[in-house]
């Protein structure tokens, strides 16, 4: 096969073939000297010609599939716990897993959770996780198991033999403006999930500004792909549609949203992520059929502690010290508000984007990221502002990021506009 004449073919509006595509994944993610290699720079052509030109239902699910077995999948039925797992298809200070996994895990379930890093202007769960000292996400297969069978929750880097065509064209999509394509979010997503291992599926997927979809109708037909592919392969899949106009809690940053999602481990934090976590939490039980009448909350396992203790064995398990200070950023500054009264927009995606220029996120794929980068935010859109209050702090370790950042905040915010009202959960779907 020659990948050029994938290539053309997709670029020309053509349809691949099922051998098409399992000789381009496989060539990708395990080429090697002696097997066919496909070259970064044609990957990135083949994605930008999908996201312009689509795929058919029969494309994305041999895709899929094609993904799925680049690698190994992972087998947790010996479990002693049924296992669920949530995937969120990226927002900004969207830090819910840090909270949700834990809490799930306190009320019975186990879950088994392979993340990614940052994309775009999207921040990385395991990205949020690297802040804590000395917590490692390369765990192999059999560490996996060890620790979901010892904590019953384990969030950690797909490895070498784990969906190995994700894990390249993630990074390929992140430095080539091609994140943004239905059929390359969902396979993603969902190859991953389901090399993972995981019983059962919950998809918290983002609709708004600050999302890959930015409009209901696209992230209801993303949301229904997933769930289709889950089922195809045999994973009970459902999926929320929640909001994504304005950043989740009000830090937005890796070890900012660490510590904020620990607050809401402590029965405290922001009311949007509480209600998120809950929400989620309580899909993920239903998921897993452990909503009978004995069947522990979410927001009990918030309220009495077991939520919190389990996050901190869970932090040990992957070699970090739950207690250690998180790292800060070595410089700050302020945005002031520029007039007094309501906030009415505070654009996820500039904040998002702001926070990756701070040093929170990647520009190109080799980057590294600034644990204590990001921004803090003083108010929310409906909050009551003062001319000269700060609406943000900025956090960086060199201050020349502040410029480029600002300039990405400026026209984020709007001060006694036309009120917009979006309630956190706009649809559910499976
Ligand atoms: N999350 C993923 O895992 N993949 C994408 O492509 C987008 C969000």
């Amino acid at each position: 096969m020659d990948p050029i004449d994938i290539i053309t073919t997709k670029r020309d509006g053509g349809e691949l073939s099922p051998e098409q595509i399992d000789w381009i994944i496989g060539a990708y993610a395990n080429g090697d000297d002696t097997t066919p290699r496909v070259a970064d720079e044609q990957m990135a052509a083949l994605a930008m010609a999908i996201l312009w030109r689509g795929m058919t239902r029969a494309e994305l699910s041999g895709w899929t599939a094609a993904m799925l077995r680049s690698g190994k999948r992972l087998d947790f039925t010996g479990l002693e716990r049924p296992t669920v797992d949530k995937h969120s298809t990226g927002g900004v200070g969207d830090a819910i897993t840090v909270a949700l996994t834990p809490t799930v895990v306190a009320c019975g379930a186990a879950v088994p959770q392979l993340s990614g890093r940052g994309l775009g202007h999207t921040g990385g769960t395991l990205d949020k996780l690297e802040s804590v000292p000395g917590w490692r996400s390369d765990l192999s297969p059999t560490e996996m198991r060890r620790v979901l069978e010892d904590v019953g929750g384990v969030v950690c880097a797909p490895g070498p033999e784990l969906a190995p065509a994700d894990r390249r064209l993630y990074a390929l999509r992140d430095a080539t403006a091609t994140v943004d394509s239905l059929p390359l979010i969902a396979s993603s997503v969902m190859s991953k999930k389901l090399a993972e291992g995981t019983g059962a599926l919950v998809l918290d997927v983002k609709v708004g500004s600050g999302a890959f979809m930015p409009d209901t109708g696209s992230a209801r037909e993303l949301a229904q792909t997933m769930v289709d592919l889950g089922a195809d392969h045999g994973v009970p899949t459902r999926a929320l549609l929640t909001a994504m106009d304005t950043p989740l809690g009000y830090r937005v940053g890796n070890a900012l949203e660490v510590a904020e999602a620990v607050e809401v481990l402590a029965g405290g934090g922001p009311a949007d992520m509480v209600e998120l976590t809950v929400t989620l939490g309580r899909e993920m039980l239903a998921a897993a059929g452990m909503d009978g009448p004995a069947a522990r909350d979410p927001a009990a396992a918030l309220a009495d502690g077991s939520a919190m203790d389990t996050w901190r064995r869970m932090v040990r398990a992957q070699g970090g010290d739950p207690m250690a200070p998180l790292p800060e950023a070595r410089e700050t500054t302020r945005i002031l508000v520029p007039e007094s009264g309501e906030l009415t927009r505070l654009d996820a995606r500039a904040v998002g984007e702001a926070a990756r220029r701070l040093g929170a996120g990647r520009s190109t794929k080799e980057d590294s990221v600034s644990p204590g980068a990001g921004i803090t935010l003083h108010a929310k859109p409906g909050d009551d502002v003062r001319a000269g209050s700060p609406l943000a702090t900025l956090h960086a370790d060199d201050p020349a990021r502040f410029g480029p950042a600002s300039e990405a905040l400026a026209g984020a915010y709007e001060v006694g506009g036309k009120r917009r009202t979006f309630p956190l959960v706009v649809g559910k779907l499976g």
